[in-house]
């Protein structure tokens, strides 16, 4: 077949006469900056086109980042999450613009200095940048003790032994009661696993996954944080 031997010679030649315009390109500009250091307007296009040689020149640009930017060009996972019925924690506040919940601007500023297209952004929250406190307010879902009413009957968060817990609600003690929980401790709303994340916090004392103390030794008290 013709087709098949013309190809390559085509290619050949395409990417020959590709190397001879990037070297005149080259030579070009090498003249052009080295005669006039200031360059002119005439001159930007010419450095553009030797940028291309690059996959995507833009990719790898710093991104003056702002509260009002496009957050799901860069967090897909997280935007996806937005759409999928089986995440309801964060299906159902769909409505929502990111920043309506990543209230805290100051430390996402800090996170985004120097991010570029190119960049992978973290996949596990590591910066606290939703406020608590707009989960709880009126607009919205109210008080850990309004939500334990809410979950009263719940029969879903259990330890490994089937002791069933209400998330929202456990007995007082001296160390649950210096350290309480906040919506944001479990709720980490782009994650499918709840359950696992109520639990990794209740883990940092009830290390086997037990919510039990005392029971297979004696009390004592694990360091947290
Ligand atoms: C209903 C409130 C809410 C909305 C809406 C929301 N988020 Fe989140 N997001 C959270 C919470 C809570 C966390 C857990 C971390 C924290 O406490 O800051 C989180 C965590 C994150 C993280 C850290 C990594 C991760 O996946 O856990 C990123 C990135 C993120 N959100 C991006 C977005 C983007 C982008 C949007 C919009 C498409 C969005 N969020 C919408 C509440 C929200
Ligand atoms: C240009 C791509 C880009 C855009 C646009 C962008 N982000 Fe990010 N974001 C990143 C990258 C990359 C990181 C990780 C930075 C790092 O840790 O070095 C990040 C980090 C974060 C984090 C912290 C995750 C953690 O570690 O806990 C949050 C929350 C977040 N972004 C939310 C947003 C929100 C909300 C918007 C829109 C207002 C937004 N981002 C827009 C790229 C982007
Ligand atoms: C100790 C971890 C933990 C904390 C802290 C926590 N939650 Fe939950 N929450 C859970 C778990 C686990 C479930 C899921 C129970 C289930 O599987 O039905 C849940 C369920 C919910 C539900 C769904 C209730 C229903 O059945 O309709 C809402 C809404 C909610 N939480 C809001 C909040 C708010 C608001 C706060 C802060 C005031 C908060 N949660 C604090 C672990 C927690
Ligand atoms: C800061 C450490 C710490 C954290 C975090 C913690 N606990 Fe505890 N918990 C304890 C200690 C210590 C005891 C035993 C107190 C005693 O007997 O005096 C206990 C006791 C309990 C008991 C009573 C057990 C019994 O047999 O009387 C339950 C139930 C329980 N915790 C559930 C939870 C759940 C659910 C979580 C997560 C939402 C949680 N705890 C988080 C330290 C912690
Ligand atoms: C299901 C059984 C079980 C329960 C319930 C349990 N532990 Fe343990 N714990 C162990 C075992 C096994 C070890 C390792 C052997 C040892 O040090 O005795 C251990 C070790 C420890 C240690 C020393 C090493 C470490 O991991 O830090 C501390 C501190 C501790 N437990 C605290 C607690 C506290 C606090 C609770 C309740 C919130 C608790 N344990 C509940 C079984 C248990």
């Amino acid at each position: 077949m013709t087709n098949a031997t013309t190809k390559p010679t085509n290619k050949a030649l395409a990417l020959i006469a590709v190397m001879a315009l990037t070297l005149a390109l080259t030579v070009v500009l090498g003249l052009v900056v080295g005669c006039s250091p200031q360059g002119g307007s005439s001159d930007a296009p010419k450095g553009e086109t030797q940028q291309t040689e690059k996959e995507d020149p833009m990719a790898n640009q710093a991104v003056e980042w702002t509260m009002d930017i496009d957050c799901k060009t860069c967090h897909t996972t997280e935007s996806e999450s937005m759409a999928d019925t089986g995440i309801p924690q964060a299906s159902e506040h769909a409505g929502l613009e990111c920043v309506q919940c990543h209230t805290e601007e100051s430390a996402l500023k800090t996170a985004h200095e120097g991010v570029t297209y190119a960049d992978k952004p973290a996949s596990k929250p590591t910066v606290i940048t939703v406020d608590a406190e707009t989960c709880q307010s009126s607009d919205c879902h109210g008080t850990m003790e309004e939500m334990a009413a809410i979950t009263a009957d719940n029969q879903d968060f259990k330890d490994e032994k089937g002791k069933v817990q209400n998330p929202h609600d456990y007995p007082s003690n001296e160390q649950h009661d210096t350290m309480n929980p906040t919506c944001t401790d479990c709720h980490n709303i782009h994650s499918k696993n709840l359950q696992k994340d109520a639990m990794m916090w209740c883990a940092q004392c009830h290390h086997k996954g037990v919510f039990q103390c005392g029971t297979c030794h004696e009390l004592r008290e694990r360091a947290v944080q």
